[in-house]
């Protein structure tokens, strides 16, 4: 069973989704350190991450492992490698390819096909897992995500909000697994709220549809 956790960059998802996982006993599943590590590869191979067939033969190739809170390519970890400013801006290039979007969705159904999972990403409730009985879309201000993403990385509010309005765009605009909002997800404004209001008001709906046990259970 998947529970999808939707939404732009900045909206808490990561945050949002790896609690959650914890309070209920899922396995967290960061479908953005997938596409991160395409980029990495792709900016490690000197290849252009608008070149669709040079990026989606480098996605298909990938030797990646996800563990909780780690990523490895080839052994490696690259878990701090795929969060610098220059594989974020990458990431959201090579990520609208859609071979690349092909090799990302198959790996991700396979890891959640068995199993309890949170999955977090863009595209989870709308594409890789439209059956998930829970589907939520974060959100939250355009100035409130870039004051959070500045707060973690010590970059410049200004710049986090150029870079975020870039990324947004190309999110929402491109043609395959673009952001949208599942007809039958839940869209929760996380502007003002913390990290415990949201994971509560998640639990209590996943509660509610009897996807886990009764209080304390
Ligand atoms: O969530 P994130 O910032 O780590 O995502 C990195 C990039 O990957 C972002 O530009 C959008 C893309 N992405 C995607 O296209 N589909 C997903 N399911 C997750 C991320």
């Amino acid at each position: 069973m998947v529970i999808a956790i939707d939404g732009p960059a900045g909206a808490g998802k990561s945050t949002v989704a790896r609690a959650l996982a914890e309070r209920l006993g899922f396995t967290y599943l960061d479908s953005g350190a997938m596409y991160r590590s395409v980029a990495l590869a792709t900016v490690r191979a000197g290849a252009d991450p608008d070149d669709p067939a040079a990026v989606t033969d480098l996605a298909r190739a990938l030797e990646l492992e996800l563990s909780p809170g780690r990523v490895r390519i080839g052994g490696e970890d690259v878990s701090a490698a795929i969060r610098t400013p220059e594989v974020s801006a990458a990431a959201s290039r090579v990520s609208v390819h859609p071979g690349v979007r092909a090799a990302m969705v198959e790996r991700q159904r396979s890891i959640v096909a068995d199993g309890a999972w949170v999955a977090e990403g863009r595209d989870i409730g709308t594409v890789v897992c439209p059956a998930s009985p829970l589907k939520v879309h974060l959100t939250a201000s355009e100035e409130e995500r870039a004051r959070r993403r500045a707060a973690e990385t010590g970059e410049q509010i200004a710049a986090v909000l150029a870079s975020q309005r870039d990324r947004d765009a190309r999110d929402r605009g491109r043609e395959h697994g673009a952001l949208e909002l599942a007809a039958d997800a839940v869209e929760l404004d996380t502007t003002g709220l913390d990290v415990d209001g949201v994971v509560d008001l998640i639990e209590a709906i996943a509660r509610e549809r009897g996807l886990i046990g009764g209080p304390g259970s």
